[in-house]
């Protein structure tokens, strides 16, 4: 029997941001695999994983980087940014120290990456409600004034972690 090939239509590349240990490689696992593993090692260097999803009748193959958030691993820059049409910028809900940050990674990819490119603030670790230190509308303000799309997920329980990448790939279409 002939095996029936889906066509492509767009290969969109993202690259996942943030600090160490917000869960970047995690939520890129929930959305790729609908896994999660709770001793998940560093990430060394950078690794990319697809997924095809369907969208208004297209089919799209996101081609989605992880990097570390390590700076001693952080000489990539350039490369990684090449062609990025999307990008998701990872804190943690629990550590005060992650969003405080979200404001130099903003930075890295306004000078690094295409001017056009898409970014969705992201707030992991929804689950971990009773040490939640950022609140939502903290997040929402520094998302509006600097014209980013918000979402709060958790790649443990899943939640939001489709819907997120959806609404990012929606808006490079
Ligand atoms: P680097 O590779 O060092 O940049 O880290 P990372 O941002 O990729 O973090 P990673 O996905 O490895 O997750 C770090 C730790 O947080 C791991 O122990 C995860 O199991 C845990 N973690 C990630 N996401 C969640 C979440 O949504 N909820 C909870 N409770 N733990 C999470």
């Amino acid at each position: 029997a002939e095996k029936f090939q889906e066509k492509i239509d767009y290969v969109f590349k993202v690259v996942v941001i943030g600090d160490s240990a917000v869960g970047k490689t995690q939520i890129l696992s929930r959305f790729t695999k609908n896994e999660f593993c709770f001793d998940s090692k560093s990430t060394i260097g950078v690794e990319f994983q697809t997924k095809t999803v369907t969208i208004n009748g297209k089919l799209i193959k996101a081609q989605i980087w992880d990097t570390a958030g390590q700076e001693r691993y952080r000489a990539v820059t350039s490369a990684y940014y090449r062609g990025a049409l999307g990008a998701m910028l990872v804190y943690d809900i629990t550590k005060r120290q992650t969003f405080d940050h979200v404001a130099r990674w903003v930075e890295e990819l306004r000078s690094h990456a295409d001017g056009s490119i898409v970014i969705m603030l992201i707030g992991n670790k929804g689950d971990l409600v009773d040490q939640r230190v950022v609140q939502t509308e903290d997040a929402v303000e520094f998302a509006e004034d600097q014209g980013l799309f918000f979402s709060e997920t958790s790649a443990f329980s899943g939640e939001n972690v489709n819907s997120a990448f959806l609404k990012l790939l929606q808006e490079i279409n």
